[in-house]
């Protein structure tokens, strides 16, 4: 049984977030000190994946076969390298840290359950071994922090609410917390930052569209700055046709990921662009515009316009101009920010977000927010691994 009352009345708690997006662009490392119920980041890096992954990284990343042997090893490929990630950043910022929360690389999200089908069972599957980092690094490490809340009817997802509303609230302002990565999500924390009262939950894609039209069409990982959709023009009648997919109006709680979004989704934009002659510029500025409005749908659907409000932008999204540029028009709004004015860099949010979860976890705090995840119930998010 956890010590709830140690954690609870430890002044300083110093935790590292190891977090693996859905670009499957890095791993990102933050090591933050929590002083009482203030956050303080101490470092931030995003370590490459090494090389010699990258071939069994990208089959899982665009859902290709993967035999079981490799599979298996790749999970516990990546809990070293987690770990090593780990050990670098302790070595940058001369400390032991108190605990490690690493959410690992998801590989398949699916919540949804399914009453006639014998696979009745939704569920999501981060991987990464977390006893690998426990004892590689001597320090406790909490995992899987999605499966709980799936487990009493949840989606597993968004679990960044909780961090957003917990230390990110304002008095009087309504906040929208905005993270743009593979998939873009936010969270509508009203004033004051009430638990049950927020609003979050996956818009549609963040940048996961974009980074594949840019490697098929131009080589290229990513759209950098924004630069290429900057030269292209939207294909009105192709985004309105895109906007019909029921994935956007559907009310929350929802979430999504690659298997709707992924390598198959954009494989189909391209070979519409390829009928209809569309110029690849103008395909790439279609899909940032498509993340853009389908953004701005759902915050204008779910914010009080007639009370202030402001948004915080993170994750990579924010380094496309173009994009922001298009969520300024789309929203009508000029009070969109860099979550870094938070004091936290917004490329660091998620994982310094689960080394808050991951303290919630140790100090006995519920992290997940029914009203969001659509879970049953609170629960406890997490399971630990004690070095030996
Ligand atoms: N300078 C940049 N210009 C445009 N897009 C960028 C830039 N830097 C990062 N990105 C985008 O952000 C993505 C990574 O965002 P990230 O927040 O790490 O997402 P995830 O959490 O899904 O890993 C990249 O794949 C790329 O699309
Ligand atoms: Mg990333």
């Amino acid at each position: 049984m956890l010590d709830y009352n140690y954690w609870r009345t430890k002044k300083e708690i110093i935790g590292i977030g190891v977090m693996a997006g859905t670009s499957f662009d890095g791993i990102d490392v933050a090591a933050v000190c929590f002083h009482e119920e203030k956050i303080e980041l101490l470092h931030f890096k995003t370590y490459p994946f090494l090389k010699k992954i990258i071939p069994d990284l990208f089959k899982l990343r665009d859902g290709r076969a993967i035999d079981l042997e490799s599979f298996t090893r790749f999970h516990w490929t990546l809990g070293v390298l987690f770990a090593d990630c780990v050990l670098d950043t302790m070595k940058a910022v001369k400390l032991k840290p108190d605990f490690i929360a690493s959410h690992g690389q998801t590989v398949y999200h699916t919540p949804e359950y399914r009453s006639d089908d014998i696979l009745f069972h939704g569920g999501t599957l981060q991987i990464g071994e977390a006893s690998v980092i426990a004892e590689k690094t001597g320090i406790l490490t909490i995992s899987d922090f999605r499966h709980a809340d799936i487990a009493v009817g949840g989606e597993g997802a968004p679990l960044i609410p909780w961090f957003d509303a917990y230390y990110f609230s304002h008095p009087q302002k309504q906040r929208i917390f905005l993270n743009i990565g593979g998939i873009a999500n936010f969270t509508l924390v009203p004033p004051g930052g009430d638990m049950d009262k927020l609003v979050a939950y996956d818009t549609g894609p963040g940048n996961m569209v974009i980074d594949k039209l840019c490697e098929r069409l131009f080589s290229l990982p990513f759209d950098k700055g924004g630069y290429l959709a900057a030269q292209g023009s939207v294909d009105y009648p192709l985004l309105k046709e895109l906007l019909q997919d029921t994935y956007f109006d559907l009310p929350g709680p929802k979430s999504t990921g690659r298997e709707r979004y992924g390598a198959a989704y954009s494989e189909k934009l391209l070979s519409i662009g390829q009928k209809r002659s569309i110029q690849p510029v103008d395909l790439l500025a279609t899909a940032t515009k498509l993340t853009s409005r389908t953004i701005a749908d759902a915050i204008t659907r779910e914010i009080h316009r007639n009370e202030d409000f402001e948004v915080f932008v993170s994750g990579g999204g924010w380094h496309n101009t173009t994009l922001m540029a298009m969520l300024e028009s789309d929203l009508k709004s000029k009070n969109i920010f860099d979550f870094s004015e938070t004091g936290i860099s917004g490329d660091a949010k998620e994982a310094a977000g689960f080394a808050a979860l991951g303290k919630a976890t140790l100090c006995g705090q519920h992290a997940n927010v029914p009203s969001v995840t659509g879970a049953k119930k609170n629960v406890f998010l997490g399971k630990i691994s004690l070095p030996g």
